[in-house]
């Protein structure tokens, strides 16, 4: 059932993602200039665009296949409020056994179709005390905890094709993306559970021990979660504006006397509940893009 991620190619040729780009291109009409890529269980925002054309990932040359219960795997064209989007129905996790080069495969595909501006979604777990559950969180900064450890899409050859050796990474989060999903927000009423923090990466897939929590407290990480830093990593690289926006599907355990416990069952329940608000989110803000 688990795609053989391991003995895939890591490394990925300028010439793959040109080949990748253009028999997308060859099978719609859609240019999109926004790509969005939808988080667990937050798939539902793709079904909401017209004038659809549904690939599936297995049928797109060099593409990676998604193996999480929840991701559906396909990409969708079409138009939100009339622009013209692409969106990931389904994602790649360092967690499946892919190597960062492998999840973060379609970025740079969608910046050869000429998309310019990134939308990423997830679920992650709340660690700020007045974070509460169903919150939606403007990603402001990140924290690339397996990058400590090497694991960044960036490294090894860099092709200057798609940007440069060291890219800056301080601006990571478009600022004025940022102040207009808030002013969105507002405009609908979702001004009361709309967060602004750091979320931090973990590769995953077990939850985090209560010491690590704590740690990543430390740290200064609001959110915590499982994907998004490597696809903005590339996205960035390739100069893609991005904007990222977390539901907080659960608060974290942080006392060792508590019985709570981290499950993927509560994340999918709670994403369920608050996803209408945040694809009413992402589509206005699409419209004002
Ligand atoms: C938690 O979030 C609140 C509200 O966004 C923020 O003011 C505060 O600085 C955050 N707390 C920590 C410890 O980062």
């Amino acid at each position: 059932m688990e795609a053989a991620a391991s003995s895939t190619s890591s490394r990925y040729s300028y010439e793959d993602y040109k080949e990748t780009a253009d028999w997308l291109l060859a099978q719609t009409e859609q240019r999109p200039k926004v790509a969005i890529i939808c988080g667990s269980g937050l798939g539902g925002l793709a079904d909401q665009l017209l004038d659809r054309t549904v690939v599936k990932y297995e049928e797109i040359p060099h593409f990676p296949t998604s193996t999480v219960p929840g991701h559906a795997g396909q990409l969708v064209f079409g138009t939100l409020q009339d622009r013209e989007c692409v969106c990931m129905q389904g994602r790649f996790h360092v967690y499946e056994g892919y190597d960062v080069n492998t999840v973060t495969y379609p970025l740079r595909v969608f910046s050869l179709l000429g998309v310019e501006t990134l939308i990423v979604t997830n679920a992650a777990g709340g660690l700020n005390d007045s974070f509460a559950v169903g919150d939606i969180m403007i990603i402001k900064d990140h924290i690339n905890l397996p990058g400590f450890a090497g694991t960044n899409p960036l490294c090894g050859p860099n092709d200057d094709r798609f940007g440069v050796r060291f890219p800056c990474m301080s601006d990571a989060y478009d600022r004025e993306l940022r102040a207009l999903v808030k002013q969105v927000a507002e405009e609908q009423g979702c001004g009361d559970f709309l967060q602004e923090g750091v979320y931090c990466m973990v590769a995953g897939p077990s939850y985090e021990t209560i010491a690590e929590c704590k740690l990543l407290q430390t740290l200064g990480a609001d959110a915590v979660g499982m994907s998004t830093v490597p696809e903005v990593l590339v996205a960035r690289h390739c100069g893609l504006r991005v904007l990222g926006v977390s539901l907080i599907t659960n608060k974290v355990v942080l006392d060792y006397d508590s019985g709570e416990k981290a499950n993927h069952e509560e994340v999918l329940k709670t994403t369920k509940s608050r996803t209408q608000d945040l694809q009413r989110l992402v589509s206005s803000l699409v419209s004002k893009i």
